[in-house]
């Protein structure tokens, strides 16, 4: 299978498991579970955009960082710019937050409700330059899906 068939046999699975659920912490986990299930990456998860930061949500990896502040690390810019950030190598990203010494590259997507931020999807590789715009695209489909279920 491709990476692209991959991303859309989890975008029906992701519709399959939230389409009756209502909670977004359930949800937010499963879609997680799903996203690693099909690619084991480093890391995967959700932060969500609570007052003036990024807290910390359902994600499967290593531990990580609890809170980021609006415009720092990748995240924050993701957050601040509502554009996503594909990052070959994150020790060239001025202000990256190192959660993990064994990532190097990494993946940050909006997720928009009513145009504005309410999460972000973050993952991360241990391999450099692992992501591309097959995995942008992807995973802003899931990001738009996302913002249409969100409470
Ligand atoms: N590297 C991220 C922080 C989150 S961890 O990767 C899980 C950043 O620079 O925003």
């Amino acid at each position: 299978m491709t990476k692209k068939e991959t991303y859309q046999n989890i975008y029906q699975q992701i519709l399959a498991v939230t389409k009756d659920e209502s909670d977004l912490i359930a949800n937010l986990a499963n879609v997680v579970a799903i996203i690693q299930e099909a690619f084991h990456f480093h890391w995967s998860g959700f932060y969500l955009v609570k007052d003036k930061e990024l807290v910390l949500g359902p994600f499967q990896g290593p531990l990580a960082c609890t809170r980021i502040a609006y415009g720092k690390g990748v995240c924050g810019s993701t957050w601040k710019d509502r554009k996503s950030y594909v990052v070959a190598d994150v020790h060239q990203f001025e202000g990256h937050i190192a959660c993990s010494a064994l990532s190097n590259s990494e993946i940050v997507v909006p997720v928009l409700k009513n145009n504005k931020v309410v999460a972000v999807i973050d993952i991360d590789s241990t391999e450099f330059n692992n992501f591309d715009h097959i995995d942008q695209s992807e995973l802003e489909s899931i990001a738009a899906y996302l913002g249409t279920i969100w409470p």
